[in-house]
């Protein structure tokens, strides 16, 4: 794979405020990338700058090989971007937006007519296409920009949040959709939301920001087996481990650690195979199991424990 975005100490701030703080990320080609983190992390403004809207006060960055401050234009002809604010003209229809954008791109009229039709297809649009934006609901415009940002096949798409505002139909549809065009199309998407369930479905790595500084990027569970000591499973026994049993595996080879739950004891493994082992220790000693299961750490559970892992940091 090769990076299709490469930012090297890219730092941007506003009023002394530093937004982005020394940022090195690489976005593979036709990979989903999640961007992470709280309100004020620099999200969009890492959008902003690799879009050539802003311009880094050190660092830099590359899209496709460019730098966003020099080929800007070349670099907007081929990646698509979708902002926090629609920024729909409110005068026109649905249709008009898109078919003003296509034009903009350069599409003679027939080409913008059947992009445009294309992309209202996509989304479900066809029977809102002649209304005046200005009626729309937040979702509604929402999903207008998005098939905005597709006219013009981008290879690239940079989406600040594509899915807020969106019901949880529309969100599915929505992020089933980017994750197509990544898989299906060989896109690449750097995807910054705060919807970690619907990312962790589709996003290849995540990476995490805070105060402007990357926390980490990787695949989830390459991030979970970094921060956790062994990969969690739950064990159910349908009542308290005894001491006995937390005796019995504890002394499993391949338990890393072992904790008395209501229901059972949840075990941390070295690797998934001392799974069987700790089974076949229970089953030894007579202790009866009606449940064993490999918990898979989430993106939702990895970026909390960056967060916290950052607060307690931060903390004096
Ligand atoms: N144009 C601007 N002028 C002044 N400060 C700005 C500007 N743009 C961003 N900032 C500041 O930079 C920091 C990062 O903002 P940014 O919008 O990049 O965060 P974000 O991660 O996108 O947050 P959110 O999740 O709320 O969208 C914030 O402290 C913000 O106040
Ligand atoms: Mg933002």
């Amino acid at each position: 794979m090769s990076a299709a975005i490469i930012t090297s100490g890219l730092s941007r701030s506003f009023d002394g405020c530093v937004a982005v703080d020394s940022l090195d990320l690489e976005v593979q080609a036709g990979e989903v990338l999640a961007l992470l983190g709280p309100n004020g992390a620099g999200k969009t403004t890492t959008v902003r700058l690799l879009n050539g809207v802003l311009t880094p006060d050190s660092g830099g960055a590359t899209v496709l090989g460019m730098d966003p401050n020099v080929d800007g234009d070349e670099v907007r002809r081929r990646t698509g971007v979708l902002t926090e604010a629609a920024g729909l003209d409110d005068r026109l229809t649905a249709r008009e937006n898109l078919e003003f954008t296509a034009r903009m791109r350069g599409f003679t009229v027939a080409e913008a007519r059947l992009r445009v039709d294309t992309q209202l297809d996509r989304f479900g649009m066809q029977s809102m296409a002649e209304y005046r934006t200005v009626g729309f609901s937040t979702g509604q415009k929402k999903r207008l920009a998005l098939a905005r940002s597709l006219l013009h096949d981008p290879e690239i798409l940079f989406l600040d949040e594509p899915t807020s505002g969106l019901d949880p139909a529309a969100t599915r549809d929505v992020t089933d959709l980017i994750g197509s065009l990544a898989r299906e199309h060989g896109r690449t998407v750097l995807l910054a939301t705060h919807f970690l369930g619907e990312a962790g479905r589709i996003a290849d790595r995540m990476a995490v920001l805070d105060h402007g500084r990357l926390l980490a990027i990787g695949r989830p569970e390459d991030l979970a087996a970094e921060l956790w000591d062994g990969t969690p499973a739950e064990i159910d026994l349908g009542e308290p481990a005894t001491d006995a049993t937390m005796s019995i595996v504890g002394q499993v080879e391949g338990v890393a650690g072992l904790e008395a739950g209501a229901t059972g004891l949840t075990v941390a493994l070295h690797d998934r195979e001392a799974m069987a082992r700790v089974l076949a220790a229970l089953a030894a000693a007579g202790t009866s199991v009606y449940g064993a299961s490999i918990r898979r750490a989430s993106m939702e559970d990895v970026y909390f424990a960056l967060e916290d892992s950052s607060l307690q940091r931060v903390a004096p």
